[in-house]
């Protein structure tokens, strides 16, 4: 290998930076050349390529977003598509692939590594955390206490005004950021897709709960079966209309902003492991940190098997918000 492509892809998130930093620092450091796509798969088909150097990925280390840009590629998922993909790529001379982001980026990378067999390695760039063979995806952390910040903003309200909140938080596959944040914020009660419990628990909950707490902040993750927010938030007001009760969709603020410490090093040392696992041989394979150990897990099985819920966490927010 002797010169690297870097690319983010799909939806950005906090620490896509870090990440881009240190595929392109270390690349260097193995004394290989490394060229940064932009606007994702999209940029690969349509030859947006940029040089990067050490100065290139100096002070982004703290910034939100991606300084290559993103986007979800259309064009890439046709074999036309990935076929000028390749031919832009075999101009530019590169021999490998680090592709930064979530499922959609990962099923790419599969069928496009196949086809032409060029060595791609995946990091988990996203604000899910929904990918398996990681215990954290890049941006997830940073994504959590965005919203925890919102919450408790709205939990002042909330109890100032004696009110129920129905907040959704992102995910739409996966209820992973609504579990934590929710616990962070110590949430009545938690609506993800995962549980299973469904709205009957729910109103179950909230009749058999404290009638003395003047607010309560009900989580809910944009994928969960009750369907949203602003559903979910009609059949409270529907069963309960003694509550005045509120809906808040937190949105793409959980997308931005600056990577917490915690984002910033996994990206770093993400970074690190994927060009090494290129010189390595290694193909096909996401970078993903096991109990602080890095592991390689093939990018069809990161994406064909979502990262579990931590049964336990839904214990203990049927334990804390009694
Ligand atoms: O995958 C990240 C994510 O933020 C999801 O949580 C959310 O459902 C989706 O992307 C939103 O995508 P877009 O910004 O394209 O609307």
């Amino acid at each position: 290998i002797k010169k690297i492509g870097v690319l983010t892809s799909g939806g950005d998130s906090p620490g896509m930076n870090a990440a881009i930093r240190a595929v392109v620092r270390t690349a260097l450091y193995y004394d290989l050349e490394v060229v940064g796509i932009r606007r994702g798969y999209e940029g690969a088909v349509n030859g947006e390529f940029i040089e990067m150097d050490r100065k290139s990925v100096a002070n982004i280390i703290q910034r939100g977003g991606t300084i290559l840009k993103t986007a979800r590629s259309k064009s890439f998922q046709t074999k036309e598509g990935r076929q000028k993909a390749y031919e832009q790529l075999k101009s530019k001379e590169i021999d490998a692939l680090v592709v930064i982001g979530g499922d959609g980026t990962f099923t790419g990378a599969t069928v496009f590594g196949e086809e032409f067999d060029l060595p791609i390695i995946g990091l988990p760039g996203t604000i899910d955390n929904d990918l398996f063979g990681t215990d954290f995806t890049i941006g997830y952390d940073t994504a959590i206490n965005t919203a925890v910040d919102a919450v408790d903003k709205i939990r002042d309200t909330a109890e100032s005004h004696d009110r129920v909140f129905i907040v959704e938080v992102m995910g739409r596959d996966s209820g992973l950021i609504a579990l934590r944040s929710g616990i962070g914020v110590g949430a009545e009660a938690i609506m993800i897709p995962e549980s299973k419990t469904g709205v009957e628990h729910l109103i179950h909950r909230l009749e058999v709960g404290r009638k003395d707490k003047s607010s309560k902040i009900i989580m809910v993750a944009e994928g969960d079966d009750a369907g949203g927010a602003f559903k979910l938030g009609d059949i409270i007001k529907e069963k309960f209309p003694h509550y005045d009760t509120r809906v808040s969709i937190l949105g793409h603020i959980q997308r931005g902003g600056k990577p917490t410490c915690m984002d910033r090093v996994l990206a770093s040392r993400l970074g690190v492991a994927a060009v090494e696992g290129l010189l390595e041989g290694r193909k096909a394979e996401m970078a993903g940190l096991i109990h602080g150990k890095i592991v390689f897990t093939p990018l069809d099985h990161a994406i064909k098997h979502n990262q579990e819920v931590n049964q336990s966490l839904l214990k203990i927010v049927e334990i804390l918000s009694l």
